[in-house]
């Protein structure tokens, strides 16, 4: 579905180069619900905006459900942006002025019109994510995890192939994390969702299928999901220490 084949991606600073992400290999198949952790400064936010076409990359090639991004101009990849893609990000990102049912239909306004399949697929993500007693309140008069929720189903609304998460639980405590979480969870059920999310959260990645760990822009290591969650959320937590240097 997502195929990452040696990326390459620097930044230049003045006539400087910085090498950020250095032969990046990595697949998501359909459905797959996988989380990328890290250090800070490792790469995953600059992985998942060129995943998310928004930045350049120089070498290497990804392609999004048979579709090679590299060489497309800039309306094709806003095309796939509006109709492959969905976003969610930390800081949730919703309209004030619009109630949660309005701003869940953003994208679908983006793509053209509201029709009756839309309204009816917004009124489904409300009940599926247990937000529909807030439908016609504002962003400022709802919880950080309802408004991460409302975030959620939006970014689901144009049935997208991929949902790109950057830090989707970073600004919630343990129990609106976990329903954000569990609104993957019900997407990949309900809507066969697939969703490639970037967390520091170690307790957020246990839900995972497969965790990719970046170090220094290159992949360290995948540890797929076998045990519970919880035997795996300690497996990944050691594995975090060995890559930060703290086990030999
Ligand atoms: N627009 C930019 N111009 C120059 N350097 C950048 C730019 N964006 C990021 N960098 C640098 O690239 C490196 C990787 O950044 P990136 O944001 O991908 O890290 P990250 O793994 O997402 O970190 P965090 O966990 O803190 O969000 C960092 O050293 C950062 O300073
Ligand atoms: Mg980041």
């Amino acid at each position: 579905m997502l195929y990452v084949k040696n990326l390459h991606k620097s930044y230049k600073t003045g006539n400087k180069c910085y090498p950020v992400l250095k032969g990046i290999d990595l697949s998501v198949a359909q459905r797959e619900f996988v989380a990328v952790m890290g250090p800070s400064g490792s790469g995953k936010s600059t992985l998942l905006n060129c995943i998310s076409c928004y930045i350049p990359f120089e070498e290497g090639t990804i392609t999004l459900g048979g579709q090679e991004l590299k060489g497309m101009n800039e309306d094709a990849l806003a095309k796939v942006r509006n109709e492959k893609l969905g976003f969610v990000f930390q800081d949730f990102m919703l309209l004030d002025g619009l109630t949660v049912r309005e701003n869940i239909l953003v994208p679908r306004i983006i793509h053209g019109a509201v029709d009756s399949k839309a309204e009816s697929l917004a009124d489904e993500l409300l009940t599926l994510f247990g937000i529909n007693h807030v439908a016609n309140k504002y962003p400022a008069e709802i919880s950080g995890g309802e408004r991460q929720r409302t975030a959620v189903a939006r970014s689901l609304i144009n049935q997208p192939l991929l949902i790109l998460a950057d830090e989707p639980t970073g600004n919630l405590d343990s129990k609106s994390s976990r329903a954000v979480i569990d609104s993957f969870e019900n997407a990949r059920q309900h809507l066969d969702a697939t969703i490639f999310m970037v967390t520091h959260d170690s307790f957020a990645a246990s839900f995972c299928d497969r965790v990719i760990l970046l170090k220094d822009g290159a992949v360290y290591d995948t540890l797929e999901k076998v045990e519970n969650r919880s035997d795996f959320q300690d497996r990944l937590l050691t594995k975090i220490k060995e890559m930060s240097g703290d086990i030999e």
